[in-house]
């Protein structure tokens, strides 16, 4: 009776043992109670943000602000076949290109033959004008003689167009969106508003502890020198 009154409660150990060892090792399989199980389960599709990023692309202000001249002149291998843009060069396919921003569309060039869908277009070769212009020609001037399809990059479209700038000058650069300049306001605001404040503040007490703990010391050493020669 005593033996088996034993083996039982050895049984009953050996169960609570294995029933021990086998939720920890669960909870270490399953991850049961992980702090690192995600805030948002399931599969989470980032939809929004792509949607948002393909609205916020550079505008064109900003793609000139962030351009190049030389990077431009790369790009204007496209347009040699047709233009150059040396001071009085000679007209190709296309006109002359020399210091073209800013100039009427389509008037340019004197001689060179323009289509009347340009020539009618009106308005001057401001930055929108060339952005357009250079997106889709015949988007901007249906009917045009610019045999050409447009440069799909707004990086690209900037460059040439700072590299015409660079070539007989122009209109100053646009200034980079109000809208940014007022997002960007709002958080340097934000970030600079505090941060003065409390660097002032803690400045200010760090002096006042600095002051308060040197100048006493500073003013009794010669009291205490005195004090001490006498
Ligand atoms: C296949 C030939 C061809 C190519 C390539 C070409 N153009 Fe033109 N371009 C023309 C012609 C032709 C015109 C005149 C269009 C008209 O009268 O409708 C023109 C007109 C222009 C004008 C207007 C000029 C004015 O006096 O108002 C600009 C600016 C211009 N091109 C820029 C470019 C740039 C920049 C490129 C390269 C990215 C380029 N073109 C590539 C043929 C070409």
């Amino acid at each position: 009776m005593q033996d088996n009154r034993n083996t039982a409660f050895g049984w009953i150990l050996f169960a609570g043992i294995i029933a021990l060892g086998s939720s920890y090792l669960s909870s270490k399989v399953f991850h049961a109670d992980s702090p690192e199980s995600p805030e948002q389960p399931g599969y989470f599709i980032d939809a929004p943000e792509e949607g948002a990023g393909a609205e916020s692309g550079p505008t064109i202000a900003q793609a000139l602000a962030a351009g190049s001249a030389e990077a431009g002149e790369k790009v204007f291998a496209k347009c040699t076949a047709c233009h150059t843009i040396n001071q009085g060069g000679a007209a190709g396919i296309g006109p002359n290109l020399y210091g073209i921003m800013g100039k009427p569309i389509g008037k340019h060039a004197a001689g060179f033959a323009y289509s009347s869908a340009l020539a009618e277009k009106g308005g001057v070769w401001d930055y929108d004008a060339m952005n357009e212009w250079l997106k889709s020609p015949r988007g901007f001037a249906a009917g045009t003689k610019m045999s050409f399809a447009g440069l799909g990059s707004i990086e690209d479209r900037a460059n040439v167009t700072l590299y015409m700038l660079a070539n007989g000058g122009g209109p100053p650069l646009p200034e980079p969106e109000v809208e940014e300049a007022a997002v960007e306001g709002e958080i340097d605001g934000a970030g600079e508003g505090p941060g003065p404040a409390e660097g002032a503040e803690a400045s200010a007490v760090e002096a006042a502890g600095a002051m308060g703990d040197e100048q006493p010391v500073v003013d009794q050493s010669p009291v205490t020198e005195a004090d001490g020669s006498q």
